[in-house]
């Protein structure tokens, strides 16, 4: 069985991999400017300065694309929060300091491209969009109690970043509107390249403390919530993301959870003691209940489809 390590014993471990990733990362990332993805011309002054205000009609995204373009922006609009949880958890020192500032840096580019898309297209309602960030960013991003340290805070936002990856890009399908899922293309390419970061920082975890990181990772795994979480209107605005496939339960399972759980080999390893066993347990227990869930909320979606087309067909 591995020894026990101090969340600064970790740390110093793993500063060596750090810096490699990070260096990795900044010969991967590409230089983008947000100005290069935001359609100027289509944009006009609000009553305030003498021209018009907002309204329904002047919007060309669908209310799917509305409500996911918004449930997205209010994410990385919360980009305090998630520096907060990873600038007290990663050290500030060489290294990890750098990542902290860079990956911060690079997630607010996030924000400033799709509110400026957003306000210049006029695909939603800007104070409606205003409000609501008050709210989400007044709220900020509260995770379960005994959450906390190194290991929590990497193994959740590697599933966060594939989360929002995958969401954006499909965000970007649903907008039928070749710019903006250029934009949402190039948010999911930044996104792929943070979740690759943090995997391996996760995965150097698991080999450096084995039954320590395989806790933090299920304890993460069987609470994750889908994104948008805490925000007005989530629970409308996620089943209309699910419903309409931009994040639903298969996705999460197949495209995020089971992937980060493959490369770092989890059920193939024996490294573990007796508590990382009996970890690993309850994630296979967990991930066998997951596959009946995703089945029966398809079923489900199947048979609300249904019979919203049959309402439709009737009121023809
Ligand atoms: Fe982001
Ligand atoms: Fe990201």
């Amino acid at each position: 069985m591995t020894k026990e390590l101090t969340q600064l014993q970790i740390l110093t471990e793993l500063e060596p991999v750090a810096e490699q990733n990070l260096n990795r990362h900044l010969s991967m990332a590409k230089d983008w400017h947000p100005h290069d993805y935001v359609p100027w011309d289509e944009g006009r002054n609000f009553a305030a300065l003498g021209g018009v205000d907002w309204d329904p009609s002047q919007s060309r995204l669908n209310e799917v694309a509305k409500v996911s373009m918004i449930t997205n922006l209010l994410t990385e609009d919360n980009l305090p929060s998630y520096h907060r949880e990873i600038a007290e958890n990663f050290s500030q020192e060489g290294a990890w300091g750098t990542w902290v500032g860079r990956w911060t840096a690079e997630e607010n580019r996030h924000g400033i491209v799709m509110r400026d898309y957003l306000v210049v297209t006029r695909g939603v309602d800007p104070v409606a969009l205003e409000q609501a960030r008050m709210i989400h960013m007044t709220n900020g991003v509260r995770h379960p109690e005994g959450w906390g340290g190194f290991l929590h805070s990497v193994a959740y936002v590697t599933f966060q970043e594939l989360a929002t990856r995958v969401s954006h890009r499909n965000t970007g399908k649903v907008c039928h509107d070749p710019i903006a899922d250029r934009m949402l293309q190039r948010i999911a390419a930044d996104e792929n390249l943070h979740m690759i970061f943090y995997r391996t920082m996760c995965g150097a975890a698991l080999d450096l403390v084995p039954d320590q990181a395989i806790a933090a990772i299920v304890e993460i795994v069987t609470n994750f919530t889908m994104p948008g979480y805490g925000m007005p209107n989530f629970r409308r605005n996620g089943v209309m993301m699910a419903k309409h496939g931009i994040y639903d339960l298969r996705q999460h399972m197949e495209e995020v959870v089971a992937p980060v759980l493959k490369n770092w080999n989890i059920f193939e390893r024996n490294d573990f003691g007796p508590t990382g066993e009996q970890a690993r347990e309850r994630l296979a227990t967990y991930m066998d209940k997951l596959a009946q869930d995703v089945v029966k909320f398809e079923e489900q979606r199947d048979r609300m489809l249904a019979r919203e087309a049959a309402r439709e067909m009737a009121s023809l």
